[in-house]
């Protein structure tokens, strides 16, 4: 609703402005402005209504510490299996047994190269409901080792 709001405020805001800028010259700064205040009011909509999950900038830029070497992915294969697998599928695609008992739509992983891991990492730590965090279930290695599996999903090289 506060999104809806925003959006609505913002469009108000610009269409005003442009229609009381009348002479021509000026009217290029009022769209400019106008388009800036539509911008702005359509990202702070999509940051209210909490639609899209998103890891704190100064997590999103933490490094991997633990190399993407065989043993590490072998490694969060395994921890895969056990602890995401039933929510996430097989293969990431967010098609696990639980996901459909549960009747969510877990994300799919193997289309989370977007992401940076540091903000994967701040995701498998904290968790969202309903997946749980595994900041005190799994050791810091352990979430990056995750990390460098989750990586190779979607067909992709880990590492990068
Ligand atoms: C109970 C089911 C469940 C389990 C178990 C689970 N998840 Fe999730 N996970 C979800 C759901 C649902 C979401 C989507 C949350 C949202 O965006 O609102 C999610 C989102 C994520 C995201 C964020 C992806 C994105 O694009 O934002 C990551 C990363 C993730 N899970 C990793 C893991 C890992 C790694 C494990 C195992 C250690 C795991 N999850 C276990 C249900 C689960």
């Amino acid at each position: 609703m506060k999104a809806i709001i925003t959006s609505c405020a913002s469009l108000f805001v610009a269409s005003t402005l442009s229609r009381k800028v009348e002479s021509s010259t000026k009217q290029g700064t009022a769209i400019l402005i106008a388009l800036g205040l539509l911008f702005g009011g359509v990202t702070a909509a999509s940051s209210i209504s909490g639609k899209k999950w998103q890891a704190p900038a100064t997590e999103a830029a933490k490094k991997n510490p633990v190399a993407a070497s065989q043993t590490s992915t072998a490694e969060g294969q395994k921890l895969y299996t056990k602890h995401c697998a039933s929510c996430h599928g097989p293969s990431g695609d967010g098609d696990g047994s639980a996901a459909a008992e549960l009747g969510i739509h877990p994300a799919r992983l193997s289309e989370s190269r977007s992401q940076s891991e540091g903000a994967l990492f701040w995701k498998i730590t904290t968790g969202k409901k309903p997946m749980p965090g595994f900041g005190t279930k799994l050791s810091e290695t352990d979430r990056w080792n995750l990390i460098n599996y989750i990586r190779t999903l979607g067909g992709k090289q880990a590492g990068q």
